[in-house]
């Protein structure tokens, strides 16, 4: 996890998701902080077993961290988040050793993380997770939520 941890504690990371969560604490609906982040790397790796897809840890954990880093430029500017968390993680994993093909990886799930392709790789699966992390079963804004009922995690599956 050598890759998670240096973004994490990366001045930059730190200065980020303070900023998020500051930008986000009158926020009825889902937030955007470290919980979610871990939450949604944690059902993406149980998904990769269980699709038996040969994933590290690391990369699935640095794309969740980042997925959503960009939403405090979507707070301030607009920005659609997907593309201003790409940016971002472009940056983030110039300081990290993954290879060509891993950032290749970490991005494109970053780009496609809002859109369901219903594809069987690992921006799929990542996009399925991000949208299994929340709790809608005890969510108190469930009545003013957007997203369709149909959608929402109404029992327990992760
Ligand atoms: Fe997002
Ligand atoms: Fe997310």
């Amino acid at each position: 996890m050598k890759n998670t941890n240096k973004i994490f504690f990366s001045e930059k990371y730190q200065r980020l998701l303070k900023e998020l969560v500051f930008l986000e604490r009158d926020r009825i609906f889902c937030r955007h902080d470290l919980e979610h982040f871990l939450s949604v790397a944690r059902i993406s790796y149980i998904l990769t077993l269980e699709a038996e897809l040969d994933i590290s840890k690391d990369l699935i954990y640095t794309t969740a961290l980042l997925h959503d880093i960009g939403r405090v430029s979507e707070y301030k500017t607009g920005r659609e988040h997907d593309q201003a968390s790409s940016d971002l993680a472009k940056d983030f994993l110039e300081d990290s050793d993954f290879d060509e093909d891993q950032r290749d990886m970490i991005l494109g799930a970053i780009r496609s993380h809002r859109q369901d392709k219903g594809e069987d790789d690992f921006s799929a699966i990542f996009y399925k997770a991000d949208k299994l992390s929340r709790p809608c079963l005890v969510c108190p804004a469930q009545q003013k939520c957007n997203w369709p009922k149909k959608k929402m995690n109404l029992e327990i599956s992760y």
